[in-house]
């Protein structure tokens, strides 16, 4: 008989759209849950503080782990999208936690738009392609989630526990990713809308 796989959803969240989903997900897979925090002496950050972080691609120095990500089979890391980019906060918990052995999925929350190059530089950071993704707008979380939610935790299915696995292979647009210290590509960009809204993608 196989064993089920031990499952961690991690997340940050600053308004609470991620977090919703970050739990609805955790109750379906019957998951642990950590939720990325920072320090209390950093106080709550501003929208440009947050804006700036994730352009300049920062790595937030966040509260320890209460679970080793390492001990699980299977890891969800779920973010906001923030000026298109990976927040500092979720930068700093994945260069601060190897995952080892762990498999990962990727999930998030926007406005509109930047999943795929928040997903791009999630795989980066941490060396994995992801099982699964999912992306979902503020308005696919007011209108109902649980539907995409299953649909994403199905591609999940088949996966038995503790089972060491070596990470996937990188591509060198992730090596590059991993190993950028951070830089200013702030750049010109208007915030399009849509194109990423999509669900269970990946
Ligand atoms: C600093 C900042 C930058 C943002 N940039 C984007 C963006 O580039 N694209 C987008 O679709 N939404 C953007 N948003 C909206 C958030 O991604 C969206 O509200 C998300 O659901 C917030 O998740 P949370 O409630 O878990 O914090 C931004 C929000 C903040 C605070």
């Amino acid at each position: 008989m196989s064993t089920p796989p031990r499952t961690l959803v991690v997340f940050h969240s600053r308004t609470g759209h991620t977090r919703q989903i970050g739990r609805l997900v955790a109750t379906k897979l019957g998951a642990d849950v950590e939720e990325i925090t920072l320090p209390a002496r950093a106080g709550t950050p501003s929208y440009a503080r947050c804006a700036l972080g994730a352009l300049l691609r920062c790595a937030d120095e966040v509260k320890a782990a209460r679970h080793d990500p390492a001990a699980y089979d299977l890891v969800l890391v779920g973010t906001p999208v923030w000026f298109w980019s990976l927040p500092a906060p979720v930068r700093g918990w994945l260069e601060a936690h190897p995952l080892g052995g762990a498999q990962v999925a990727f999930f998030c929350t926007m406005g509109g738009s930047g999943a795929a190059r928040v997903f791009a530089q999630m795989r980066g950071v941490c060396g994995k392609r992801p099982r699964a993704t999912l992306a979902l707008t503020e308005a696919q979380v007011a209108a109902g989630p649980q539907a995409a939610i299953d649909a994403f935790v199905a591609r999940l299915s088949g996966l038995r526990g503790a089972t060491a696995r070596p990470a996937a292979r990188r591509t060198r647009a992730e090596a590059a990713e991993a190993a950028s210290a951070p830089t200013a590509r702030a750049g010109k960009r208007r915030r399009a809308h849509s194109q990423d809204a999509r669900s269970a993608t990946g």
